[in-house]
């Protein structure tokens, strides 16, 4: 497969218009499919911004910003699809719509050509069902924001063959990406699992009085932060030494969190209507102005911690 054949998408909300801006960037052809036409423009401005942000930062070559959008074409008509050998689907988190889509996209796709899904949790198993070629059904999950992060993990379901996956992760490294493949489906693939893990331990700390968010935040981000862009945690054990960890674990993990409900303070903050620094109604405190700041200091350590990342991925 050539490395700039055109890419199709599904989905221009958040992730998918990082993920077009990534491919974008890398040089593809971009024919994004949305439902109505009325968000194009949003969506189109939205990309600008990211292509010219990558630019600012010296990581977008060949070509500026408003060159590399003419690459992109945004559609409400499926058939425009037709010769795209890889179509990458972000919509909403739901069963049912994501099958819908590939059901349109079987009608018009050869059936060679791969889907993939960027679902957050959603197993590849269960969006394969009653399609016709399940076997090129994947999951190509990214990181937000997606134009900037190194991070994907290709998941194979139950019905996928092999051989796909593999040409998107040789794709993805193209892309700049430093892709995991998932060779069998797991709810939640590595990330999720492991982040939802720490999420209910958090929680259980806050909830139970030990610490307070603010605590939990600053302990997490000196520790674990510090060094898990680095290391992993297999090689962050190789590096401290291996015995200790086992003493721990086997005081530790019986007294570990592990109920199923979701934690109260996350439904009473969801039923306020809180959705974080995109409303500035969150954990914190925030004003108009401080969640802004929030936002735009994050997209700055995002590319900083990638040159740190690829400065000592280069070491070792
Ligand atoms: N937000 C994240 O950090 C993140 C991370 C990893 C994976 N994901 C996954 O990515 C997917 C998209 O998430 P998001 O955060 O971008 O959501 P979003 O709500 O910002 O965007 C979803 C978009 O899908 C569009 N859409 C809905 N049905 C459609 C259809 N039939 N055809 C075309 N477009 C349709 C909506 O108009 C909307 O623009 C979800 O599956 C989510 O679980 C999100």
């Amino acid at each position: 497969m050539s490395n700039k054949i055109p890419i199709g998408t599904v989905g221009l909300g958040l992730m998918g218009s990082s993920i077009a801006t990534c491919i974008l960037a890398a040089g593809h052809t971009v024919t994004s499919l949305v439902k109505g036409l009325d968000q194009a423009e949003e969506a189109r401005q939205r990309i600008l911004g990211y292509l010219e942000e990558l630019e600012e930062e010296g990581m977008l070559s060949p070509g500026k910003p408003r060159e590399v959008l003419g690459r992109l074409t945004i559609t409400d008509d499926v058939a425009l699809l037709k010769d795209h050998e890889v179509v990458i689907e972000s919509i909403i988190e739901s069963v049912e719509e994501k099958r819908s889509v590939y059901r349109r996209l079987e009608a018009v796709l050869s059936p060679t050509a791969i889907i993939g899904s960027n679902t957050s949790a959603i197993p590849v198993t269960i969006l394969q069902e009653g399609l016709q070629h399940p076997e090129r059904v994947l999951g190509i999950h990214w990181a937000e924001p997606a134009h900037i992060t190194r991070f994907m993990e290709v998941i194979c379901g139950d019905q996928s063959e092999l051989r796909f996956a593999e040409t998107i992760v040789s794709l993805a490294e193209s892309w700049g990406k430093e892709p995991s493949l998932l060779r069998k489906d797991i709810r939640g693939f590595i990330t999720n699992r492991i982040m939802y893990a720490m999420l209910r331990e958090a929680f259980h700390l806050v909830e139970k009085g030990y610490a307070t968010v603010e605590d939990v935040d600053r302990s997490l981000r000196n520790d674990l932060g510090y060094w898990i862009t680095f290391a992993g945690p297999f090689r962050f054990m190789d590096l401290t030494g291996i015995p200790a960890y086992r003493t721990v674990m086997k005081d530790l993990f019986p007294d570990l969190d592990n109920s199923t409900a979701t934690p109260a303070l996350m439904e009473k903050l969801v039923g306020e209507g809180a959705l974080g620094v995109s409303n500035a109604k969150g954990f914190y405190p925030y004003t108009p102005e401080s969640a802004e700041h929030w936002e735009k200091t994050f997209i700055e350590f995002s590319y900083d911690i990638r040159k740190l990342a690829e400065k000592y991925g280069r070491k070792i």
